[in-house]
């Protein structure tokens, strides 16, 4: 761990973290279902003034907590003014006590009007970016309606580079006509891009359909097909391959980072830590005196920014959880993950032993079968494991 972390010593040792929505983009890309918008113009003032009122609404719920981190998500947070970054990000420190190792993630699309902003997200106090490059081939990144070309993209990563100590990107794999020899030699240049310019982390993910996007209507129409599910485990097994020769062993289904440089926003959600989640739709995960809550924000940005300014947040919901359903999460989202679920912190987050929550003839089954591992305190998924992961779920917890 880096300097400062003892300081901050807390009950959670899976961090506590802050993230922001930002709901709006230049132009909707037809697989994409996150909660993104284009507005025609966006009030930056009022946004800057919400953001700071549902924070506030958030911190008087966990006074005393140690943030460990603030991710700025979207949508497109990099069309944001910079300034109300600095703004969020003065106000958490005053909400929350906060080492000089925390981390904040901004996510930035390759377009040039993100990428003149970049020294102004710097000098607010954002210390790692993430950018959605997608493909490093032009004719996919038009087929993901995506409005860059590689070579923008390439000069965007690589300005990011120059400006943040910590850089990661997203490419979008599985596509249609995609082979594992054009993959390969795809991900090898990506590989050669990451090194050259010391970027530490990638996202890889396989495009999945998603309902009600433009995409997955066209797919419903046969308007073209996608690599058959043999294709697509050989993809998922030479990325996992190709990257860890790299030195970016996956650390999550979708993540590879070299040894140290992992999200450590993301993996407060993937070991079931509390996080307060601010803006549209944002979700959040808190410990309260009362229990564990999951909190949902009002998803259309219009209404969310109407509410808070009547009520001081925004809030759709906010869910009770009972110990089987944060059992089940911590199990959903652990598994995710190379190093798996930790036995005793399941126990120490949800009061139950982890055996005990398990199918054992069904563990014994899937351990037999090389999908599952359980040794040291530690349940994991191996890559076959990790490939199935809902039906290894539901064996593990089939009562
Ligand atoms: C919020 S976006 C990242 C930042 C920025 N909005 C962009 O697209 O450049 C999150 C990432 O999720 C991934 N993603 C979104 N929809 C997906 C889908 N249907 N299949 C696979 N990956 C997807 C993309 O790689 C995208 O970069
Ligand atoms: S992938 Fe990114 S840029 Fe495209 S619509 Fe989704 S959030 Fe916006």
């Amino acid at each position: 761990m880096t300097t400062g972390q003892h300081a901050l010593s807390d009950p959670h040792d899976e961090g506590f973290g802050l993230y922001v929505h930002w709901p709006f983009c230049v132009s909707k890309c037809p697989y994409c279902d996150f909660n993104s918008h284009v507005a025609e113009r966006i009030e930056q003032r009022a946004w800057h003034d919400a953001y700071l009122a549902e924070l506030s609404h958030f911190a008087a719920l966990t006074p005393g907590r140690a943030l460990t981190s603030i991710f700025f998500g979207g949508g497109t947070p990099s069309l944001m003014d910079p300034a109300t970054a600095q703004a969020v990000i003065a106000a958490a420190k005053t909400h929350w006590r906060v080492g000089d190792d925390l981390e904040i993630t901004l996510e930035a699309n390759p377009g040039t009007v993100d990428a003149v902003r970049f020294a102004g997200f710097r000098d607010a106090g954002v210390n790692r970016l993430s950018m959605g490059v997608q493909s490093l081939n032009e004719s996919d990144l038009r087929f993901l309606g995506r409005k860059h070309s590689v070579d923008e993209a390439r000069q965007a990563w690589r300005s990011a580079a120059r400006i943040f100590p910590r850089v990661s990107f997203d490419l979008i794999y599985t596509r249609p006509g995609q082979t594992v020899a054009s993959w390969r030699g795809e991900l090898a240049e990506a590989l050669n891009e990451v090194r050259e310019n010391n970027i530490s982390h990638l996202s890889l993910y396989q495009l999945t359909m998603e309902d009600g996007t433009a995409m997955a209507a066209d797919y419903a129409l046969k308007k073209f097909s996608l690599p058959d599910e043999d294709t697509a485990s050989d993809l998922f097994e030479i990325t996992n391959d190709l990257c860890a020769a790299a030195g970016f062993p996956a650390y999550e289904i979708s993540n590879h980072a070299k040894p140290g440089d992992e999200c450590r926003h993301n993996l407060i959600y993937w070991r079931g830590g509390d996080y307060v989640g601010i803006g549209p739709g944002a979700h959040g995960r808190l410990t309260l005196q009362t229990g564990a809550v999951a909190t949902r924000q009002i998803k259309a940005p219009a209404l969310w920014l109407k509410r808070v300014n009547a009520d001081g947040h925004g809030a759709q919901e906010t869910e009770v959880l009972n110990t089987a359903a944060r059992a089940e999460e911590l199990l959903m989202m652990g598994l995710r993950l190379t190093e798996g679920v930790n036995a005793a912190r399941f126990e120490r987050l949800t009061g139950l032993g982890l055996p005990k929550v398990l199918n054992a003839q069904n563990l014994a089954d899937l351990q037999a079968r090389g999908f599952v591992s359980f040794d040291n305190g530690r349940l994991k998924a191996t890559p076959s494991g990790r490939l199935a992961l809902n039906e290894v779920l539901r064996q593990l917890l089939r009562t």
